[in-house]
């Protein structure tokens, strides 16, 4: 099977409560361990490529992996450009065999948002095959490539936006904010309560956002971004093996499960990744201080992601059994 764009593993996804993960990959290890897991839950998977991926390893070896993984596994697989930053980025993936764009116009003006996004669409859908894009209305706090947003600066999505917004952009899909942000530290320790064992607890996703949005455009799959869990037990794993990671917290892993079931049909997970890639790595060094072969200590960050990627899926998206 070819690299397959979201329309139908959208479609699938909404009919049937669950979320497709879209994980983002930097290097072949990541490449591995996420196709593996998906391989052994029998799930489709969302493969995508950040700006910042693109430059650390170049597009054409991370197509080239992903295609690999295709191979290797049989599984349906989206090559997605993750914050496409305007219309020439999405255009150099799409010629370049992407088979999914994000264009994220979303730090723009309403009207500027539409014009970008629907020159994107319209370039994406004449494509041979057809691209899918997904849009963003609405601003997460944290970092995404090189846009900061500052925590108190985000803004939720309008719901009274998104009909119109839909309609004259003619994107697939909807990235909304609703309370997710970027990176391992989501929310600030004075946002959260503590629970008993100290451990910070944040304030719930604004759930009634997102059932307005989706009875404003039924059937249409709307994206989370910024929806890493941030588990402890990474973070433990990190901490006890010389990492200094204070205060990290993310989206509660129920939260997700919830949203999967309504209109979220896609959720973008990358601190997770790096989190577990780094426990496997700090462990195996504190344990064996005298090794130097990479394919040792990545070998073993490459298990840990994989062991979370088949958590994500069978936990909180849902999609095992569904390829
Ligand atoms: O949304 C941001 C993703 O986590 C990508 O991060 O720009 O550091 O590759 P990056
Ligand atoms: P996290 O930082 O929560 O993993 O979000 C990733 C993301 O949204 C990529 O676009
Ligand atoms: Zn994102």
């Amino acid at each position: 099977m070819p690299l397959v764009n979201t329309k139908e593993m959208f479609e699938k996804a909404y009919k049937g409560g669950y979320a497709i993960g879209a994980f983002n990959c930097n290097n072949m290890e990541i490449v591995q361990a996420i196709t593996e897991a998906a391989k052994e839950c029998n799930s489709p998977v969302i493969l995508q490529v950040s700006a910042g991926a693109r430059k650390y390893a170049k597009p054409v070896y991370l197509r080239k992996m992903v295609e690999a993984a295709v191979e290797d596994t049989g599984l349906p697989i989206v090559l997605h450009l993750d914050h496409g930053a305007d219309f020439e980025m999405c255009k150099d993936c799409i010629d370049g065999g992407f088979t999914s764009v994000m264009i994220d116009a979303s730090s723009k003006p309403f009207e500027e948002n539409i014009e970008i996004t629907r020159k994107v669409v319209e370039y994406a859908h004449a494509h041979k095959p057809y691209v899918t894009v997904e849009a963003e209305l609405g601003t997460l706090a944290g970092i995404e490539d090189d846009v900061k947003v500052e925590h108190g600066s985000e803004s939720y999505t309008k719901p009274e936006d998104v009909e119109e917004f839909v309609r004259r952009t003619g994107c697939d899909s909807l990235a909304i904010a609703i309370g997710t942000s970027h990176g391992a530290y989501k929310f600030k320790p004075e946002q959260c309560t503590r629970d008993e064992n100290g451990v910070l607890c944040p304030p719930p996703l604004r759930f009634d956002i997102l059932e307005e949005v989706s009875k404003r455009l039924p059937g249409f799959p709307i994206v989370l971004h910024g929806s890493s869990s941030v588990n402890q037990e990474y973070v433990k794993i990190i901490n006890d093996n010389g990492g200094d990671l204070k205060d990290a917290v993310g989206v509660p892993e129920k939260q997700l499960r919830e949203a999967a079931k309504l209109a979220v049909c896609k959720i973008n997970i990358d601190s997770d990744l790096r989190l577990a890639m780094t426990a496997g790595i700090r462990e195996h060094f504190n344990a064996h201080p005298d090794h130097f072969d990479p394919r040792q200590y990545v070998g073993d960050g490459r298990k840990y992601v994989k062991e979370l990627v088949k958590h994500k899926i069978t936990e909180v998206l849902g999609s095992n059994d569904k390829a």
